[in-house]
């Protein structure tokens, strides 16, 4: 069973985010361009932890024209903050969290579809999730599978250049898979139908099971995120783009058992553009 969650943006405060985001995005120690970053070997890379890390853009020319039938290639999200809403007296506020995963949660080698007027990107292929998890300030585990699946992001015109704002909705899938285990053997597809441990609870008529029920029926969240991008460098040259995102999105649900809480990511980008 699949069932889906309403964007959990409404309103997107996105300008304003960028903002104060441009400001603390760039680490220039660590800035390697895609040229360097495809002359180094495996060992060069292998634990160094900049299979992480997104390309930067050298600065060339004042924008990337774009031609129908283009394609957005290389394509690379690197967060740099995760913030996570929770419930307080005032009303809803983010969190701002411990990350606990390793140097693998950056999406890297996307590609997809890039039309002109309005610049239109349409995510096909990549490594485009990665599980992640973050702990907030009281010590909960919120995980989630960071994502831009299914990616439709727009903007006006057709050229890339310092400035250029676009977005646009993703679909998350389920933190867990369908041949998920839980603790006590249950499961969508494979496992036990109950927890076997808890045989008293089958004899009562209602009420046990009702409290039972979403731990033992498991779905298939399908939730909704969205995510706002501003380009601050091009380079013309090589049709590289480079800037700034924000995204939404649901965290991991147990397969249906739990509320998903929603996720702020905000962090860099890359891509190239190759002319059709
Ligand atoms: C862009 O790069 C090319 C090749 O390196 C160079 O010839 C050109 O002058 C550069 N343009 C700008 C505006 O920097």
């Amino acid at each position: 069973m699949a069932r889906s969650y309403p964007v959990c943006a409404a309103v997107f405060v996105a300008t304003a985010v960028l903002g104060v985001l441009l400001g603390v995005a760039a680490s220039p120690a660590k800035a390697i361009t895609a040229e360097q970053f495809s002359q180094l070997t495996y060992v060069q890379v292998k634990g160094s932890g900049l299979a992480n890390r997104c390309p930067t853009v050298e600065s060339n020319g004042s924008e990337v024209p774009v031609t129908a039938g283009s394609r957005l290639t290389n394509v690379c999200f690197e967060p740099k903050s995760f913030a996570v809403e929770f419930e307080t007296d005032k009303g809803k506020e983010f969190a701002t969290t411990k990350l606990t995963t390793r140097q693998t949660y950056t999406l890297a080698f996307i590609e997809g579809s890039l039309d002109a007027n309005p610049i239109t990107f349409k995510e096909q292929d990549g490594m485009d999730f990665a599980a992640t998890t973050v702990k907030l300030p009281d010590g909960e585990y919120v995980p989630f599978l960071f994502t831009v699946k299914e990616l439709v992001a727009k903007g006006e015109g057709s050229s890339f250049k310092p400035g250029f704002t676009w977005g646009g909705e993703f679909s998350v899938p389920s933190y867990r898979t369908g041949g998920f285990l839980d603790p006590k053997g249950r499961g969508m597809t494979l496992g036990y139908d109950q927890a076997v441990a808890l045989p008293a609870m089958q004899s009562d008529g209602q009420g046990g099971q009702d409290e039972l029920f979403k731990e033992t029926n498991k779905v298939f969240d399908l939730g909704k995120g969205v995510i706002e991008m501003e380009v601050n460098k091009v380079n013309q040259e090589l049709g590289e783009i480079g800037g700034v995102f924000v995204s939404k999105q649901p965290s991991d649900t147990d397969m249906g058992a739990k509320a998903p809480r929603t996720v702020l990511l905000k962090g860099i980008f890359y891509g190239k553009v190759v002319k059709a």
